[in-house]
């Protein structure tokens, strides 16, 4: 609800009030940003109350108020020249210089939304602010607009600036949103990483000073994820106050966080000013992208509900909107480029016997595309590796009973291709410099009109060609040598992103059927932005297991499960040579949308049995891991384990996941955290039943067979192929208060003194899941 009375705005969610006052010398100042509080009595006790202009302060007009300069007040976005000595939102600059002015002039609260033209907008908010600020001397005119969404407690925000003098400007800075906060021992926290290694968790105490995360790779990249949080020191996971921020962008991003000399912190969002310099012609205006936020009361697990909620309901769309998602198996790690029609459908005979219901082929179906150093650009199908065509190959697949699912990389190009010898000005490049290469592949230059319908038009002849249900959309490498004529490289970042939108406009309304997974190198652009056309995303190209917890805990702070693509690979792991139990690998997997990832021939019948039963856990309660409450108990970043949890909405159903990073010896008890069941209700408690495969026992074997066997011989070799030994099983009837209170304890862990029914026999990266159920009175 959005709320204007004695020229103060309330914007309202169900749990959260966001107050700004327009004050008398009509800038917009932010009085309070927190947990609900009522707006009956007035703006006066949330008011600041400076009476002073301290010390060496440029008071902004004496006349209008003695004690008032903008270095202090919590304005909702600042410039520069007028008192004002922290970093600004906004930097615009034309013939005169730097000084402009912006006041209050008007708002409107609107019902229907307006939409940006070349950026994605959160949908279904349920109502938009905007206010209108004039600098009356060149009626350049800035807009904030806010965009309510009072059930996910989220307020999106962006900047519209309208040139209306009469000249061009230029835009030096353009963030989405400013936000001032009182210090409360503020802890940031960040996702940082690199190739194979995103988003990993990182605190910093908010000093004094600036703090910067950002991007100036091109894309949102794996370096700094656009998401944060803010959260005071005493935030947990189930309590404190906790803000969080995102962007809904897939470009170059930057946010800051600076402590001010009297302790206030400022936080801005949005548009990186790396290389960034943008002219704004007489009469246009320029869009900033939207940003988000929202703020919790019940600590990280409650800005993360909040944002996944926003995400599901508002960001992702299409038919695949809050749907479930197929369990896939991709070839690359079974393959790479060296696959054969015969060998792929062994693999999709296997993995439709698992109950896999989609089969994605990954890269090298096209051109010459052999390995990685020719033929991307050319995507008409390489008929020596599917003798039969797209078409055919999918009608085999489709005949199994599964469906069939693409990859590309549409806006890159190796040198080594038909695309290049034909349009080598497509690429983007310096004309004075060579282009250099990342993966021996060059970037198509995406603010090009004439490369974008070459991309729209190419995909989407490829998707009509045969029965696709899901497409891989990848992008591997960084953007260098950016340039654009006439003097416009300082736009090139943005025009591109716009580019790259509109293409991705096109062709998912062109495949409403599709399901669309975006992917960079695993998780080089993970963001808002692309999942307002993707409904999924490739975490990462590590799935290594262990990996995988650290990438997937992280995401999870602001990314919802359903949109998180996870698969099970083989062992050793391509990325880090580690071997996991296999079910280790699924139940980590299971917390996201399912895929596998390996040559399903070359399991053992056994793993095989397990893969089967893996599926059909995930199959029965597929709505849980994608769709539920989400819950973390703690970090294997600063623990020896993590413990995950997917709650029903009615509370009737969750699954509990504790995840083993190093086996010791005598350890401690483990209890099963539970949160949010009801306290008086009876509930089932079981382990999802998991097996070892006799091999994991070494010497240990002959503790549990009747006769002696030489562990490393042929006989144990073949038995193991068949059989294997079941690990605990473990149930219990609690009441709801026992799983809110941590106080179901669970069977001893392994501790070298014996192995049976009554041992968890979790060893190093060991795993279990347990479901829990309501039981009906
Ligand atoms: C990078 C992706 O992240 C991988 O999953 C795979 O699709 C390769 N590209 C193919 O080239």
């Amino acid at each position: 609800m959005i709320l204007f009375k004695d020229n103060v705005f309330y914007i309202e969610t169900n749990d959260t009030s966001y107050v700004l006052r327009v004050d008398e010398t009509k800038h917009l100042v932010n009085e309070y940003y927190g947990a609900k509080v009522s707006h009956e009595l007035g703006i006066l006790p949330l008011q600041s109350k400076w009476t002073t202009g301290l010390g060496s302060s440029i008071i902004y007009d004496e006349k209008l108020n003695k004690h008032e300069s903008l270095d202090i007040i919590k304005s909702e976005f600042s410039l520069t020249g007028k008192g004002d000595y922290n970093s600004p939102s906004i930097i615009l600059k034309n013939k005169d210089g730097y000084i402009f002015d912006f006041l209050f002039e008007k708002y409107e609260i609107k019902e229907i939304i307006s939409h940006l033209e070349n950026l994605p907008t959160p949908h279904n908010a349920d109502q938009e602010l905007i206010i209108y600020f004039l600098d009356s001397r060149t009626n350049i005119t800035i807009e904030l607009h806010y965009l309510v969404f009072e059930e996910t407690n989220t307020i999106a925000r962006n900047v519209i600036i309208q040139n209306n003098s009469n000249e061009d400007i230029e835009i030096l800075k353009a963030a989405s949103m400013q936000l001032v906060l009182n210090n409360d021992d503020f802890i940031f926290t960040s996702l940082y990483g690199g190739w194979s290694g995103e988003c990993k968790k990182e605190d910093t105490i908010i000093k004094h000073g600036t703090l910067t995360i950002d991007s100036k790779t091109g894309a949102s990249s794996n370096r700094y994820n656009p998401f944060f949080m803010i959260k005071s020191k005493d935030a947990s996971f189930n309590s404190g106050s906790v803000y969080a921020f995102n962007l809904i962008y897939s470009g170059n991003h930057c946010e800051t966080i600076e402590r001010t000399f009297i302790d206030q912190v400022r936080i801005t969002v949005g548009l990186s000013s790396f290389c960034f310099n943008y002219c704004l012609k007489k009469n246009e205006k320029f869009e900033t992208p939207y940003s988000v936020m929202t703020f919790a009361n019940k600590g990280i697990n409650g800005v993360s509900q909040n944002m996944h909620a926003f995400v599901n309901n508002h960001v992702v769309r299409g038919k695949y909107m809050n749907k479930e998602r197929p369990v896939l198996i991709n070839n690359w790690e079974a393959t790479d480029f060296k696959f054969s029609e015969s060998k792929l459908l062994k693999i999709a005979k296997t993995a439709k016997d698992c109950g896999i219901e989609l089969f994605v082929l990954d890269d090298g179906w096209f051109g010459e595309r052999n390995n990685d150093t020719a033929g991307l650009g050319d995507y008409d199908v390489n008929k020596k590796k599917l003798h039969h065509g797209l078409a055919g190959f999918a009608k085999k697949l489709n005949k199994l009973g599964l469906k069939f699912g693409l990859w590309f990389e549409p806006e890159m190009i190796n040198e080594d291709s038909e695309l290049y010898r034909k349009h080598p000005e497509f690429i983007v490049k310096h004309p004075g410099y060579f282009a250099s290469t990342g993966r021996h592949q060059f970037c198509l230059d995406l603010t090009k009109v004439d490369v974008q319908e070459y991309i729209i038009e190419n995909v989407c002849k490829t998707l009509s060609s045969a029965n696709i249900s899901y497409v891989k959309w990848d992008y591997n490498r960084h953007i260098s040598d950016f340039y654009m004529e006439d003097g416009k490289s300082g736009e090139f970042f943005y025009r591109y992103i716009q580019g790259l939108y509109h293409i991705l406009e096109k062709v998912t309304k062109a495949n409403p059927d599709v399901l669309f997974e975006g992917c960079s190198s695993g998780g080089n652009r993970f963001d808002l932005g692309i999942l307002s056309y993707f409904q999924q995303n490739w975490a990462s190209d590590n799935t290594d297991a262990i990996e995988r917890n650290y990438i997937q805990s992280g995401l999870y702070l602001g990314y919802p499960l359903s949109t998180i693509g996870a698969h099970v690979s083989a062992c050793p792991s391509h990325s880090v040579l580690r071997n996991t139990p296999i079910d280790t690998r699924f139940n980590v997997a299971a917390f996201g949308d399912l895929g596998y990832e390996l040559d399903l021939n070359h399991l053992s019948k056994v793993e095989l049995k397990m893969v089967k039963k893996q599926i059909s856990f995930y199959k029965k309660h597929r709505s849980l891991f994608q769709y539920g409450k989400f819950y973390q108990f703690s970090y294997l970043d600063s623990s020896n384990h993590s413990e995950w949890m997917v709650q029903s909405k009615d509370k009737s159903e969750a699954i509990y996941g504790y995840f083993n990073l190093l086996q010791k010896i005598n350890p401690e008890e483990t209890t099963i955290k539970g949160i949010n069941f009801i306290d008086e209700e009876i509930y089932k408690v079981e382990v999802r039943k998991q097996e070892h495969l006799l091999t994991e026992f070494g010497s240990l074997i002959n503790m549990v067979l009747p006769v002696r066997v030489n562990e490393k011989g042929l006989l144990i070799h073949e038995i193991s192929k068949h059989k294997t030994m079941p690990a605990e099983n473990e149930e219990y009837l609690v009441s709801g208060s026992m799983l809110n209170n941590n106080a179901i304890k669970l069977k001893p862990e392994w501790s070298g003194t014996g192995f049976d029914d009554s041992i968890r026999a979790l060893e190093d990266f060991g795993s279990r899941l347990y479901f829990i159920s309501l039981v009906k009175k």
